[in-house]
């Protein structure tokens, strides 16, 4: 059955062949397919008509990075450090101590509380990544659980080393690049490590990246959130698709990304959380890099599920305009994803689309802590609605 969405505000649609912000225009799908797009006066006849109300519409927010799999709470770690402690990758200990002791269901109903307000939020493609189990059983079950939600999950082993590990790191790496990635692989898409002051070098990182690599995963990496050191070469060396946090960068590292056409993943939410200062967005951008944007939902750097918050930051404190920063929300995430049926409106691609409550995405930075995405579809479906 074919549906035209109609009566738009202005249409963003991230695609290359469109105006970046369509006046008058609509498009249709069918099948949860996008199947035409372009001059409302030129619309093709369809079975059902979706009318926006004079609202704009944009492609459905892809969060590339989240944390979801984990148990316990760390408030009040947020709170001290709002009190001038600073943040430090320890922090993750006591999420794994909760985590191995919670059981599955516990996991996944924090897991989908949390997915359903990413929804709700307009997020409609989602990855999670495991790491606050580090050990084979745990890792796998958070995988699992992660599995039931999307199919971009990432076997985050190499996170931090585990307390029972501590005297001897290498040891877990061993385990992560053995038995750890046998047991996980299966139930994953991508590889990851966490590079940096606290967790792990770039030596181990590397050998982390090429054992996951070599397993069939595709690689990313967290790197450069609390020092540079040197995992934005290894990520080069490891063909990397997207590098993610990216808090201190050099000109140099800058380069290494631009041409190995690297994603730069920004966390806006994790600067916000960790009152780090936030990265210049520009630096990227006029250095060639494709930025993404995405949530790191996760209990200690950043606990929020909130695109439209993540854009707002990007906007006030990343440099960004609001076309920029809706970009990296989309059509950015999904090249962080390596996915190419979504983040953008145009034919072939999934009918994953939203429909705010004004006129313009302006509202998406302008007026923060109101949400004004009011119908969520994913597929040609509705996902979520706050339309009344
Ligand atoms: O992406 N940086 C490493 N990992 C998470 C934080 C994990 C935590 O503090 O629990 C992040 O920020
Ligand atoms: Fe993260």
């Amino acid at each position: 059955m074919s549906t035209l969405v109609s009566n738009i505000g202005e249409l963003v649609s991230e695609s290359d062949n469109l105006p970046a912000r369509a006046q008058r225009y609509a498009f249709s799908f069918d099948h949860g397919v996008i199947t035409w797009i372009g001059p409302e006066d030129q619309a093709p006849q369809c079975d059902d008509i979706i009318d926006a109300h004079g609202g704009a519409v944009l492609p459905g927010f892809v969060d590339s990075h989240a944390h979801l799999i984990f148990a316990g709470d760390r408030s009040a770690d947020f709170a001290a450090r709002m009190s001038g402690d600073s943040y430090s990758a320890g922090g993750i200990a006591s999420t794994v101590t909760a985590t191995r002791a919670a059981s599955d269901a516990e996991l996944r109903s924090n897991a989908q509380r949390l997915v359903g307000q990413m929804h709700s939020q307009g997020i409609t493609t989602l990855e999670i990544k495991s790491g606050y189990g580090l050990t084979v059983s745990d890792e796998q079950r958070a995988l699992r659980i992660a599995r039931e939600f999307t199919s971009e999950t990432t076997f985050l082993g190499a996170h931090v080393v585990p307390a029972e590990f501590k005297s001897d790191p290498d040891a877990y790496v061993d385990l992560v690049c053995g038995d750890m990635l046998t047991a996980c692989a299966p139930f994953s898409r991508w590889i990851d490590v966490f590079c940096d002051r606290g967790a792990f070098t770039p030596e181990q990182s590397a050998r982390v990246l090429l054992a996951g690599k070599a397993a069939g995963l595709k690689v990313r990496l967290h790197a450069n959130q609390l020092e540079s050191l040197g995992g934005i070469e290894v990520a080069a060396a490891c063909g990397a698709i997207s590098v993610d946090h990216l808090t201190f960068m050099s000109d140099m590292e800058l380069a290494v990304m631009a041409e190995n056409n690297i994603v730069a993943t920004l966390l806006p939410g994790v600067e916000f959380s960790t009152r780090s200062p936030y990265p210049d967005a520009r630096r990227f951008l006029e250095a060639g890099i494709t930025v993404a944007i995405a949530t790191d939902c996760n209990p200690g750097s950043s606990f929020i599920t909130s695109m439209p918050f993540c854009i707002a930051l990007a906007v006030r404190e990343m440099n960004m305009s609001v076309d920029q920063a809706v970009r990296a929300a989309t059509a950015g995430g999904a090249q962080a994803l390596d996915r190419h049926d979504v983040g953008r409106i145009e034919p072939g691609m999934s009918a994953d689309f939203l429909i705010l409550d004004r006129p313009s995405i302006d509202y998406l930075a302008y007026s923060p802590g109101t949400s004004p995405v009011q119908r969520v579809f994913r597929g040609g479906q509705l996902l979520r609605s706050s339309h009344e």
